[in-house]
């Protein structure tokens, strides 16, 4: 890319050691004032000094030589670089110095550095004072080297009114008057750490607390009114903390732990060093208004943000590159603590879909990148937050922990912090503390899986000489498989399972292809399943005889339930990719019904969807509804409305999933009952369980007009409970008329919705095919507001991403024109990756469109 600078690193030769910070964030003016003293060591003299400043007006420098102060002669702001240099009249000498800076800035209202959210409180719009930082923001807040390797320590001071609660990443150690009615607020000396995990926050806050067994002091904080919602919260941090404690057997190294629900937050939770920060959905349960599934989703957050503790804050990746050591080892081991905490929840098979199925399909498209990826513009950076990093890496190590067994595993991990703690690594460290413990060649082994793109399509055949398997790289686009041809062969740790006892044998796939020992060949009372639990990252193909010899045991559950799902989900993909016609698809989908998981059904669900989404414009449009909802009518009639007792979170999840489809595809008993309970709900006064709602709303807004319209908006605009308001926003895009569709889409930019939340309600819109134009529309109009409001951001790529719903040429052509003269930073690689993905729509249509119709005539 031209665009990208590739020297943005600092000089190596000035390390800050220590930074004494203070801020004073006015909430009314929306400005703050700071002061800092760095310590510097500087490696050799020098006349100017570097380092990160971004939209920060820098009033004075000077340098403290041996108690002599000298002021900096001129500051250079490099915009682009996104630093500050101070150039000094005679050369300062090496060693250690002090560096004290005097600047003000703006508390913003794009949610990143230091900005300000807002809330109302008995009709009052009240501010709050906070921060991201991740992953090159700190530099918005105070100047600073702002790069993951250049770790310090850190006293920070807050300078606020004296009503308001201050928090920062350690506990504080003094409180003195201000004057002004303020008071400044000493926080004890940070670790030794990196600045993208610093958090000042200040406000009006209430709290809970309690300890963990290990002394730990956890606390969560919301705004007045919501302490009540915030038990579940603190419950699972103090069990999480505990069991990160115990698996990496290196105690959690501050006092307190605390975490924080703010009412207008970017991404979903930021992992800030002792000060975790969310948004009020992930952390927030009401006891009479919250669902199962949002239980779940604050459970893993919060697993997810404490697991950075270790991973992440103790040890951090050495420079942005290695992003996913961070992200993709939370994503995974969320799944780990979250199953430990609650066992019934099924997590693991949960993993299968959510994290492996998304990585699955974004990582076969040409336009993926490998997880270890070159990175130096911020743009880039902020980029490399996507799905590879994070599901994909999380698959990857569930992977090498299925290869390397439970204890090795965990061993490793082990070492890899101890030896790390306070430190940087790269990728390579991580599998050679692996490769220490095990004495496997993990290094060698996973190289191929972080270093290149994509992943493998294994294809069983069967000849004379018994059972053989090929890799070759798997495209979901079929034009793309041209680009086969010389890539290395990834190494594959493969389990194949046979017959109903469902022997398992492992193996280390390593060339293009092997046989498989004799043994394994499969007689005609038997079959034969690879990649047995979907431990690998990668998709199998079997011939004829193998893949039907499978759906006596998909039936009769010999196969478990992630086997189950991977092989519906191996055979939709080759339907995209042209390798396998979609009524065989269908047909082999139809081996289902008997189905109870709720994993697998949500798999079926999606897939179905898919093709759904694809023909939804076609005249047999209505016949595919049929057959849907002939998929799902065994299943639906078992669940029906009324939950039972005792029953399980899982089966709950199903319930609520199972009524969404079965309305969706036009259930005539299913809507009436929707309606009916539409119908009871009083302003102050919803009877509707939780579980029910997102069902209830989206089904009588997807056969609803204006009346329902109104109804749902006054409820938006009346809702105080954030998972409340996204579940009817959700909704307000499931209309099918163009004039509701359109208001939503309004809506979505107006100040009814908070920033953070307009893309998810545009989303809603888009993902429904009576939407998508208008959305786009929408969009392309106002997009100079999108890219102002949400910059380079990560938002900006979920907004454009969406764009992959498409599936006619045309359109491609069209978006690529647009992005063409408005380029989305931060979102280049996604513009090319839903153009990709609107061909690959475009082509599969157009192959078996005539086909399925012919079929669906049929059925
Ligand atoms: N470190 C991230 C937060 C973040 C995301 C910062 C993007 C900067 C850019 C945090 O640990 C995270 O991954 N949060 C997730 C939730 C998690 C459960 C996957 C999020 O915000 O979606
Ligand atoms: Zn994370």
């Amino acid at each position: 890319m031209a665009k990208t600078n590739r020297n943005v690193r600092l000089s190596p030769d000035i390390k800050p050691l220590h930074y004494a910070l203070t801020l004073k964030p006015d909430l009314e003016s929306s400005l703050f004032e700071g002061e800092e003293i760095i310590h510097l060591f500087l490696a050799k003299p020098t006349k100017t000094i570097t380092l990160h400043s971004k939209d920060l007006d820098i009033e004075s420098v000077q340098v403290i030589v041996d108690k002599e102060g000298i002021f900096a002669l001129k500051i250079k702001y490099d915009e682009k670089a996104e630093t500050a240099s101070f150039i000094f009249a005679k050369g300062i000498p090496k060693g250690e110095i002090r560096l004290k800076i005097i600047f003000r800035g703006v508390l913003n209202e794009k949610m990143r550095g230091f900005y300000r959210s807002s809330y109302v409180l008995d009709g009052k719009t009240r501010h709050i004072a906070t921060t991201q930082f991740e992953a090159v923001d700190a530099r918005r807040a105070f100047p600073c080297f702002d790069e993951p390797a250049i770790k310090a320590t850190f006293d920070v001071s807050l300078i606020v009114p004296k009503a308001s609660v201050a928090i920062s990443n350690t506990v504080p150690t003094e409180i003195t008057e201000y004057g002004s009615g303020h008071k400044v607020v000493k926080f004890a000396r940070t670790p030794k750490m990196s600045t993208y995990l610093l958090a000042f926050i200040a406000g009006d806050f209430e709290h809970v607390e309690k300890r963990t067994k290990e002394g730990v002091l956890v606390r969560v904080f919301v705004t007045p009114g919501k302490k009540h919602q915030a038990k579940f919260a603190l419950d699972c941090a103090v069990r999480s903390l505990s069991f990160y404690n115990k698996y990496f057997n290196i105690p959690y190294p501050l006092p307190v732990l605390d975490m924080i629900a703010i009412p207008d937050f970017a991404a979903g939770a930021m992992e800030n060093w002792g000060a975790v920060t969310y948004r009020e959905s992930a952390l927030l349960l009401d006891p009479e208004h919250s669902s199962t599934s949002t239980k779940q989703r604050v459970a893993i957050v919060i697993a997810h943000e404490l697991a950075h503790q270790w991973f992440g804050n103790l040890v951090t990746m050495e420079w942005w590159t290695h992003l996913w050591l961070n992200e993709g080892f939370a994503s995974y081991i969320e799944y780990l603590a979250v199953d430990s905490l609650f066992p019934k929840w099924d997590m693991w098979t949960q993993f299968v879909y959510g994290d492996l199925g998304v990585a699955l399909d974004l990582d076969a498209l040409k336009n993926t990148h490998p997880i270890e990826v070159n990175v130096h513009h911020p743009d880039e950076i902020n980029e490399i937050f996507d799905t590879v990093s994070y599901s994909k890496g999380a698959s990857i190590i569930r992977m090498l922990a299925g290869y390397l067994g439970e204890r090795d595993f965990r061993d490793g991990l082990r070492h890899y912090l101890k030896k790390h703690s306070y430190g940087n690594t790269s990728t390579v460290h991580l599998w050679e503390a692996f490769e220490k413990v095990s004495g496997k060649p993990v290094t060698r082994m996973m190289s191929g899986w972080t270093g290149r793109p994509g992943y493998p399509l294994l294809t069983v055949s069967e000849s004379k000489n018994g059972l053989s398997i090929k890799q070759e790289r798997f495209f979901s686009n079929p034009i793309s498989k041209k680009l086969n041809g010389s890539e290395r062969p990834w190494s594959i740790p493969l389990s194949v399972g046979k017959g109903a006892k469902a022997k398992v044998t492992k193996l280390l796939m390593e060339g293009r292809s092997i046989s498989l020992p004799s043994a394994l060949a499969v007689g005609n009372n038997s079959w034969f399943k690879v990649n047995v639990g979907e431990s690998g990252f990668f998709r199998t193909s079997y011939p004829k005889r193998l893949q039907d010899a499978l759906k006596d045991p998909i039936k009769n559950k010999q196969l478990g339930a992630t086997d189950r799902l991977g092989l519906v989900r191996d055979i939709m993909a080759a339907t995209e990719a042209g390798d396998v016609v979609t009524t065989d698809a269908l047909e082999f989908a139809e081996h289902y019904k008997n189905e109870t998981d709720y994993t697998v059904w949500a798999e079926l669900a999606s897939d179905l969807g898919r093709i759904k989404r694809l023909i939804a414009h076609e005249i047999f449009a209505e016949k595919y509804d049929r057959f849907a909802l002939s998929v799902f009518a065994k299943i639906a009639k078992k669940v029906g409305w009324e939950s039972r007792p005792g029953e399980g979170h899982t089966e709950i999840l199903l319930r609520t999933m199972i009524l969404m489809q079965y309305g969706a595809y036009g259930d005539p008993a299913t809507i009436a009952r929707a309606r009916r309970m539409f119908s009871r709900i009083k302003p102050h006064d919803n009877p509707v369980h939780p579980d029910l709602r997102s069902v209830v709303y989206n089904i009588v807004a997807k056969y609803g007009k204006g009346k329902e319209y109104a109804k749902l908006t006054a409820m938006y605009k009346a809702a105080t409970l954030h998972e409340e308001k996204n579940r009817i926003a959700g909704a307000l895009g499931a209309f099918k008329d163009k004039a509701p569709l359109k208001k939503t889409l309004a809506l979505s930019m107006s100040k009814d919705v908070r920033s953070q939340d307009t893309i998810g309600v545009i989303a809603g819109v888009w993902r429904n095919p009576l939407g998508a134009d208008l959305a786009w529309e929408f969009v392309k109009k106002d997009w100079k507001k999108f890219l102002d409001r949400y910059g380079s951001g990560h938002d900006l790529s979920r907004l454009v991403g969406l764009a992959e719903l498409f599936s006619s040429p045309k359109r491609a052509g069209e978006i690529r024109d647009f992005f063409k003269k408005n380029p989305a930073p931060s979102a280049t690689r996604t513009v090319e990756q839903a153009l990709e993905k609107i061909y690959s729509n475009a082509a599969w249509l157009a192959r078996d469109k005539k086909k399925l119709a012919t079929w669906l005539l049929d059925q």
